[in-house]
């Protein structure tokens, strides 16, 4: 079953993901909620706190994280807080993350996904990395890949300096594609031009892990909410 795309107006995009969410977590409100960071849900994340959203009976994952100093701008959890966290009327009721400063960073991930497993998700959100990447999976990485730590890719490098202060990671961690695909829904937004041709990529190329978002062609309850200029030149 292919993924389900809708598609909106950039300048409405935000406005109709934010209350999307809004809506989904007031119809199912205790659901478990895997939320990504990345300058894509920005504008989405801003409706939803402006529209009364709330997040406070939710088991809250964050999707990755750099291996980055505590308090670097770029760190994910440090985003999710600017970007949705700070503006909440409540603080969530669990926020589960990645401790990238976790002396074992292996025992770390397990102790992550061993969580996810515990309260499977029912909702996912996911940005489009550049390279196909979803979370830190980056090419490579196969429907089982398990949450680790990763070595980041030149192209995703790049786009971590350009959330912070320049200092660029070299690794991070990541929730794994297997419990990503295990999730009952998923949500993958996609804004802006730059990602036309990933994105036409990941909806109708060959399914395998040179994108690894093209392995949400067989994810059986996927939606894919672009904007226009995320889909111009689809044929
Ligand atoms: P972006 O990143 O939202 O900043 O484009 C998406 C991603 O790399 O997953």
């Amino acid at each position: 079953m292919s993924p389900e795309l809708t598609i909106h107006k950039p300048d409405e995009w935000g406005a109709a993901g934010g209350a999307l969410l809004v809506e989904r977590l007031q119809s199912q409100p205790g659901l478990s909620l895997c939320l990504p960071t990345g300058n894509t849900p920005v504008p989405a994340y801003a409706a939803f706190a402006s529209g009364g959203g709330t997040l406070d009976s939710n088991h809250l994952f964050l999707l990755d994280d750099f291996l980055l100093p505590d308090g670097h701008p770029a760190r994910c959890d440090l985003m999710l807080s600017r970007t949705l966290l700070d503006r909440l009327a409540a603080p969530p009721r669990s926020l589960h993350r990645l401790d990238v400063a976790a002396p074992d960073l292996d025992a770390e991930c397990a102790r992550f996904e061993s969580l996810v497993d515990e309260h499977p998700l029912d909702l996912t959100l996911l940005g489009l990395g550049g390279n196909g990447h979803l979370g830190l999976n980056e090419p490579g990485s196969n429907a089982d890949s398990r949450t680790r730590v990763v070595k980041l890719e030149p192209d995703t490098i790049r786009s971590a300096a350009v959330y912070g202060d320049g200092i660029a990671p070299r690794h991070g961690v990541t929730l794994g594609m297997r419990s990503i695909l295990r999730s009952q829904e998923i949500w993958l937004l996609v804004t802006g031009g730059h990602k036309a041709g990933i994105l036409e990529r990941t909806l109708r190329g060959p399914v395998g892990s040179a994108v690894p978002a093209s392995f949400l062609q067989f994810h059986p309850n996927t939606v894919v909410l672009a904007d226009t200029a995320a889909v111009a030149g689809f044929g």
